[in-house]
């Protein structure tokens, strides 16, 4: 139904110095899988075939991942270490890449917006893969988010509940519920200080977009930190017709910080521990 999954992977990754001064940050392993793989992984299970990524100086590390390693496919041909490579051989081989850069740093709502070559005028996922979810009890998130963007056809942000100190790092919507976990978006800010906050309902890295969440980009000046962002390019397309915002199902990991880095890593390593006794 769905085509296309952004990811947007421009970005420094300045905390995790000096780590990311030569890898990209969506590289950086949870186990054995970077993080962007986990993304890829969860677009893919809602049937989107189309990778694009908006990438930057510096990032080449993520097409060279999803590229043939001919150097080592010849070395371990043949031996008892070839299943390591069954995955992401699997999945290069279930979907196509494409790539485009943002040269300059001007926000999330600027980086989308330079996707648009690759996503043409047809609705796509958005995934921010140092966001990483996981629901154990059924359908993955943007695969949940696929299935309202069904009934609904407009485009959809995932929000959970966060600490009200924490509105500060985060989008932050306020809305009517139309659903038990649904509601129509009627305000959203970017960061807003905890005093300030009209919520404590923050966005999370996965939006379904519709394409005309351009036309709202093109006419969206720079605003939190001197940034286009998408929050204000959403609210725009709110004011102008339908934003939903959806309280996902499952657990979303912050690996954008060092603490949710490590949980995550720890509750994948739990599984595996699990999963091999
Ligand atoms: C971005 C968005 C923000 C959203 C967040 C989710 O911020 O601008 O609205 O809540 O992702 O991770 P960033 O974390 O890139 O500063």
């Amino acid at each position: 139904m769905i085509q296309t999954c952004l990811f947007p992977a421009a970005g420094y990754g300045t905390r995790f110095l000096p780590a990311t001064k030569s890898l990209p940050k969506e590289m950086l392993p949870i186990l054995t899988k970077p993080l962007i793989h986990y993304g890829v992984d969860e677009a893919l299970e809602a049937g989107m075939k189309h990778m694009a990524f908006v990438t930057g100086r510096g990032k080449r590390a993520l097409e060279d991942y999803f590229d043939t390693s001919y150097e080592l496919e010849h070395q371990i041909l043949g031996t008892n270490k070839e299943h390591l490579l069954k995955d992401i051989r699997n999945l290069m081989n279930s979907c196509k890449f494409s790539f485009t850069r943002q040269r300059e740093m001007k926000g999330l709502g600027d980086a989308i917006n330079k996707g648009r070559v690759l996503t043409g005028d047809e609705a796509f996922g958005v995934v921010l893969a140092d966001d990483l979810c996981i629901n154990e009890s059924g359908d993955g998130v943007m695969t949940q988010m696929l299935h309202i963007y069904e009934k609904y056809r407009s485009s959809i942000v995932a929000v959970m509940e966060v600490d009200r100190k924490d509105t500060d790092k985060y989008g932050i919507v306020e809305g009517r519920y139309i659903e038990d976990d649904l509601m129509i978006v009627s305000n959203m800010v970017e960061k807003p200080n905890p005093d300030e906050a009209k919520s404590n309902l923050a966005i999370i890295g996965r939006y379904i977009l519709t394409p005309n969440i351009f036309t709202h980009l093109d006419n969206t000046t720079p605003g939190k930190n001197g940034e286009i962002q998408i929050t204000d390019a959403l609210l725009k397309q709110a004011k102008d017709g339908i934003v939903l915002a959806y309280k996902f199902k499952g657990k979303r990991f912050d690996c954008g910080s060092i603490d949710g880095f490590v949980e995550a890593t720890k509750y994948f390593y739990e599984k595996l521990k699990d999963g091999n006794k």
